[in-house]
């Protein structure tokens, strides 16, 4: 394939928009994959990402495809639908010429369209847009359009209206990506200039890294250099993803594929790094960054005996995850353990997940935190820790307020798009959150959307519940039937005591949940058989004054079980 008829193209679009489901037409279409129901979303293919229907690691394909006589070869690089993996959207798109972007018929441009929009504009990269879901029954393609060119001027007669699930004018979505998309501009005669998009971890193979040449050619045998890392490898095997490897003789200049090269942990071959031959070194490619985890949360075995076995499993997992932090800690509540440090959110729940079902570990994961900076003014401090800036990523560790001049949290630019009703509460909220606004645009007559920056700590971890809460009383539902659960659990955990007891869920000093945890009756009244009707009552009566006062004064001791159950939020 000369560079001329190569295309190395991403779909971007707001969760649940559609972009797996185009995907998987555009690769029956070419006859990359069969039409089988078997073949749904291949390119989704970690467990967690079918059950959760979201993207999490990259999957990329090779595209056969005969246009107008041409054969030409089209790389579909994937890239992760949610933001706390825009880095990885980022160098995904860096190995690109050209995105389409997709957006719901019905739904319209979404928080995530915009800054997706933007990752792909500021690379300059060509954008195709899509309006997906056509069929739908509220499917409002003329209102969509008009935002697009509203937003991201882009004139209307340029989007193409489709149906990826029925199959409507995705044929067409190509010819676009042939006409719009230009080649990558590079050339083989060049020394090998390589970048690594994307790394996963076999365990028979070690590292397959996925690269885009922009420059050279590479072939087994070949001796290579980590730009990042500076070590020394010689590739084993490299191939085109169809999407699953095909092992071919070379790769080229423009071409998207694998690499395996004796690589033995992820960190080997981290995103944004460039490879190069080895005594032919060039300029990295720029971009690279190492990835910084954003949200930390400590990790304990739900029994001190697992110990071992969780240590191991961790260890496998972050081979297949170079993006994970993993420090010693330990707790008084909780034991031995560690503090680990993810992405975001979504990153920590999928990690614990896959811990869950791929190493069946069952682990209790404290509530998140973000990562604090604090400047040091002791001399003192600042001779022990050899710097006058540190970060404190457990809350645990925070130095004396008193050795510390100023402290620095992470700030976040958020996207907001809403239905104009609910702008004021919304404000509110974000207000509430220590935003400041940074923009407020109509982007139709009833659709605003709003840019804030965040300090992150406070949206991580309910922001978005309170968002929603606030035009469809989600949280407050889900708050409800959090509580009672938490109750019900507490129930079955605390054993009974010689009064009852009270559990309660609140929000501040609004009861949302109880229950009622009866107390053993002491059978006082066996001793008296017998019929003296006044004795029993009296004693009875007795029993109850004395409840009355324990309950005033009962002490529960809560068992660490209980409290394990309540932390696992099973
Ligand atoms: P992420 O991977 O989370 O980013 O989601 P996605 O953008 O890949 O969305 P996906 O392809 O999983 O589609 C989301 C939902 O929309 C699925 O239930 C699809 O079946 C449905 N869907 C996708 N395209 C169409 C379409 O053209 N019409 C209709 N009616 N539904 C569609």
């Amino acid at each position: 394939y000369p560079v001329e008829s190569i295309r190395n193209f991403s779909i971007i679009a707001h969760v649940d928009h559609g972009k797996s489901t185009l995907a998987d037409r555009l690769l029956e279409i070419t006859g990359t994959i069969s039409k089988t129901d078997h073949n749904k979303q291949v390119l989704d293919k970690l467990q967690v990402e079918r059950e959760r229907g979201i993207t999490v690691k990259a999957q990329s394909a090779s595209l056969f495809y005969n246009h107008e006589g041409i054969n030409y070869l089209l790389s579909l690089i994937d890239t992760p639908g949610h933001v706390d993996f825009s880095y990885e959207v980022s160098r995904s798109l860096s190995a690109c010429q050209g995105v389409i972007l997709v957006v719901d018929a019905n739904e319209g441009i979404q928080a995530q369209t915009v800054a997706n929009f933007y990752l792909a504009f500021e690379a300059q990269l060509s954008i195709i847009p899509v309006i997906n879901k056509i069929d739908l029954k509220n499917a409002d393609p003329e209102r969509v359009e008009k935002q697009i060119e509203k937003l991201f001027d882009i004139p209307t007669d340029e989007c193409i209206r489709i149906s990826a699930k029925q199959g409507t004018n995705v044929e067409k979505v190509l010819q676009k990506v042939i006409e719009k998309i230009p080649p990558p501009q590079c050339n083989t005669a060049d020394p090998l200039k390589a970048l690594v998009f994307d790394s996963t971890f076999d365990h028979y193979r070690g590292v397959v890294a996925n690269i885009a040449l922009f420059g050279g050619e590479i072939a087994k045998g070949h001796k290579i250099v980590s730009a990042h890392t500076k070590k020394r490898y010689e590739v084993n095997e490299v191939g085109i993803l169809t999407p699953n490897e095909q092992p071919t003789h070379k790769l080229y200049a423009g071409q998207v594929g694998y690499l395996i090269a004796g690589m033995k942990e992820v960190t080997e071959a981290q995103i944004g790094d460039t490879l190069f031959l080895y005594k032919q070194p060039v300029e990295p490619l720029p971009g690279f960054k190492s990835v910084k985890p954003m949200v930390f949360a400590g990790m304990y075995p739900v029994d001190q005996t697992e110990y071992n076995n969780l240590k191991s499993a961790l260890e496998r997992l972050t081979l297949n995850d170079s993006s994970v932090t993993v420090h010693r800690d330990s707790s008084l509540a909780l034991g031995a353990g560690w503090r680990l440090g993810f992405l975001g959110l979504l990153h920590m729940e999928v990690f614990n997940q896959r811990l869950e079902q791929e190493y069946n570990m069952s682990v209790i994961l404290t509530a998140p935190t973000v990562p604090y900076k604090a400047v040091l003014s002791s001399a003192k401090l600042i001779k022990e820790y050899g710097k006058d800036q540190i970060t404190i990523i457990n809350p645990a560790q925070f130095p004396d307020k008193l050795s510390v001049s100023e402290y620095l949290e992470p700030i976040v630019l958020g996207t907001i798009v809403t239905p104009h009703e609910y702008i004021g509460k919304i404000i509110t909220l974000c207000q509430d959150r220590r935003a400041v606004q940074k923009d407020l645009l109509y982007i139709d007559e009833n659709r605003v959307m709003l840019k804030y920056l965040f300090p992150l700590n406070e949206i991580v971890v309910d922001f978005y519940d309170a968002l929603k809460s606030l035009s469809s009383g989600y949280a407050r539902d889900k708050a409800y039937a959090a509580g009672k659960l938490l109750c019900e659990h507490l129930k079955e955990t605390i054993p009974r005591q010689l009064f009852e007891i009270a559990i309660q869920a609140a929000i501040g000093k609004k009861i949302i949940a109880r229950e009622t945890l009866k107390p053993y009756r002491k059978n006082v009244v066996a001793k008296c058989y017998g019929g003296d009707i006044t004795r029993r009552m009296k004693l009875l009566r007795r029993q109850a004054e004395g409840k009355r006062l324990m309950r005033k004064i009962g002490n529960v001791e809560v068992p660490r079980d209980a409290f394990i159950r309540v932390l696992k939020r099973e």
